[in-house]
């Protein structure tokens, strides 16, 4: 989603705009501009790549030491030059730029257009800019106060206001915002890679403070105009993270990394073959568990699928998965024994943070699993897993849901033990198989070439269906959305036996079908769906353990991947599914990184 970037200091502000906008890239734009206070305010706005707007940049070449910047994803208003932030007011009072949606901005801009106001854009985020000039009162914190009681939705708002040429004012409602502090310089942004060239100590900004920043003070206000203390963190994050290391894209590289992601997030969860979480539950809160829901979106959704197969069999108590949008418009029935756990990459994806909150009113305890440090939902919720995967920087997740995953076998394997299902041997046991996974990952990456043969095939087809039973078939539905997603080919996952209830009469002649088959169990049940689509026609991409090699005579294509227990095997199934979905868009020649109409993170609903 959109992305905010500002700075107060004595550098040359544009250059500084414009790397930090091209840090904040991967979570997704369709144009971008910058605005720079030197005696005027000087706007510079292009849509598309950041390249044009640094073109135009260095054209007008602005001197200012102050500005703020912004990378749009298109909610209202087509991805054009005039629906590009920053936007000024009518009455030139302030320029602003925008990340979130204003829900109520009809009623004010037909209010404000009875006030006399014009206005350039469709967006809502202009209606913001004129709203503040109406109100403003030569004071720009008590305004930005009476302007936020005015807004309904969600906002993190920079702005540059006419007659304090030195300062940047800033607010925000559920819309992530930092403020990077430096040595006579200060930084404003949406995320934290926008400012790790900089500096690594921050402010997390809260909901309903209103700051004002200049190169070497920075104040935070309460919504009565009282100033308050704030408590600066130093984040532990190299720039590395957010470089591609010689990689040709950052999917290729976090594709690799995922060995090392998964063993950073066990690592500290695991002493001496023992679990140890880095939080309490309440008293006897694991011993009376009732009933778990997964909330979450997205591939994060996939992994709450998948730990429903593995929770409901190890620790035998029900699992709930639920869309993150759907579970917070609907009435969920929460009991005190149960608990809630939302997964999220960026802990910031709005409608999985609107979910926690519904289940904290609720009463329910709640435990986020999450990658991005200090995200809203991992500060919001009574108890966080942080998975260590490092910045994940491509759009289509693929090393954080590999770390998710990693976290959820611990938990099962832990709500086990104190439920006495697992004895102290069984537990030293799964405990190993966790730890010998970052091994096994790095063995099924070897596929890659084998893959990148298969993508050539699979670039040419307009459709693809995957199928898996059991605890691949949420893995076939991340496979399918992880290709669909960069290589914009149609893709469907189906649990194998449901394909015969209709989808299977889109199979035809040359139809591409991948079939996960990790399971020895339902082995038999999956050759038998092989066949039914292969005397339709199909042409199968088998991906299957490696003791299951008797599935040659079968399907047109193996891929084997290395013998795991069965519910750990997504860990190593999901690899050769990022990996097609990646060649087969270097096949295509689409910007896997950067997937059309995609944000990295989903801050609106
Ligand atoms: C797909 C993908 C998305 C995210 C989803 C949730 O590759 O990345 O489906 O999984 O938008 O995002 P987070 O995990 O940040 O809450």
């Amino acid at each position: 989603m959109c992305g905010i970037m500002g700075f107060a200091g004595k550098s040359k502000a544009s250059e500084i705009l414009i790397e930090g906008l091209r840090r904040l890239e991967y979570r997704g734009y369709d144009s971008s501009g910058i605005a720079v206070s030197n005696d005027d305010i000087i706007v510079i706005k292009e849509k598309g790549k950041i390249d044009i707007l640094e073109k135009s940049v260095n054209e007008i070449n602005p001197q200012g030491n102050i500005g703020i910047g912004h990378t749009r994803w298109a909610t209202h208003g087509i991805p054009d030059k005039t629906n590009a932030h920053p936007h000024t007011s009518m009455n030139g009072v302030v320029t602003l730029v925008h990340n979130g949606i204003i829900e109520n901005y009809i009623d004010i801009k037909s209010d404000l257009i009875g006030k006399g106001y014009a206005f350039k854009s469709q967006t809502d985020t202009e209606i913001i800019a004129q709203l503040f000039d109406y109100l403003f009162d030569g004071d720009a914190i008590s305004t930005m106060i009476k302007t936020a009681e005015r807004l309904k939705g969600s906002y993190a708002i920079a702005m540059l206001v006419n007659g304090f040429e030195d300062k940047i004012f800033a607010m925000k409602k559920d819309s992530p915002l930092i403020i990077g502090i430096g040595e006579n310089e200060n930084y404003l942004a949406s995320d934290i890679p926008a400012i790790l060239p900089y500096t690594k100590d921050c402010y997390i900004v809260n909901d309903n403070e209103f700051i004002e920043i200049s190169n070497n003070e920075i104040k935070v206000y309460n919504d009565c105009k009282i100033e308050k203390e704030f408590c600066v963190k130093t984040i532990d994050l190299g720039i590395e993270t957010t470089e591609k290391d010689g990689y040709d894209s950052f999917l290729a590289k976090e594709i690799f990394e995922q060995p090392k992601a998964v063993k950073n997030t066990i690592s500290p969860l695991i002493k001496d073959k023992k679990i140890v979480l880095p939080f309490d539950f309440p008293d006897n809160f694991v011993e009376k568990l009732n009933r778990i829901y997964i909330v979450a979106c997205g591939s994060a959704y996939h992994v709450g699928m998948t730990a429903k197969y593995i929770i409901e069999d190890m620790v035998k108590i029900p699992v709930i998965v639920d869309i993150a949008s759907e579970f917070r418009y609907r009435n969920p029935v929460i009991h005190k024994n149960d608990l809630c756990i939302f997964i999220s990459q960026s802990g910031e994806t709005a409608d999985t943070l609107a979910s926690l909150r519904k289940a904290k009113e609720k009463g329910a305890f709640t435990l986020s699993i999450v990658n991005a440090p200090y995200s809203t939902i991992s500060r919001e919720s009574d108890a966080v897993i942080y998975t260590n995967a490092g910045v994940e920087m491509a759009v289509a997740t693929t090393k954080a849901l590999s770390s998710q995953l990693a976290v959820i076998y611990i938990l099962s394997a832990y709500f086990a033990k104190i439920k006495n299902l697992l004895s102290d041997n069984e537990l030293m046991d799964f405990v190993t198989e966790i730890q010998a996974l970052p091994e096994k990952i790095a063995k099924t990456i070897e596929c890659n070439n084998s893959t990148r043969e298969l993508a050539k095939y699979i670039s040419t087809k307009e459709h693809i269906f995957f199928i898996g039973r059991g605890i691949d078939y949420p893995i076939c539905l991340e496979g399918a959305l992880k290709l669909k997603e960069i290589s914009y080919i149609h893709c469907e996952g189906y649990g194998a036996g449901e394909l015969k209830h209709g989808t299977i009469s889109l199979i035809e002649d040359g139809t591409i079908v991948i079939a996960l088959v990790t399971d020895k169990v339902l082995y038999e049940k999956m050759i038998s769906n092989i066949k039914e689509v292969k005397s339709r026609g199909a042409f199968v991409i088998a991906i299957v353990n490696e003791n299951m090699s008797d599935i040659v005579e079968i399907a047109n294509k193996v891929i084997y991947i290395p013998d795991t227990i069965k519910s750990l095997s997504p860990s190593v199934s999901v690899i050769p599914l990022q990996l097609l979905a990646y060649h087969t868009t270097k096949e295509k020649r689409f910007d896997v990184d950067k997937p059309r109409n995609l944000a990295k993170s989903v801050t609106v609903e």
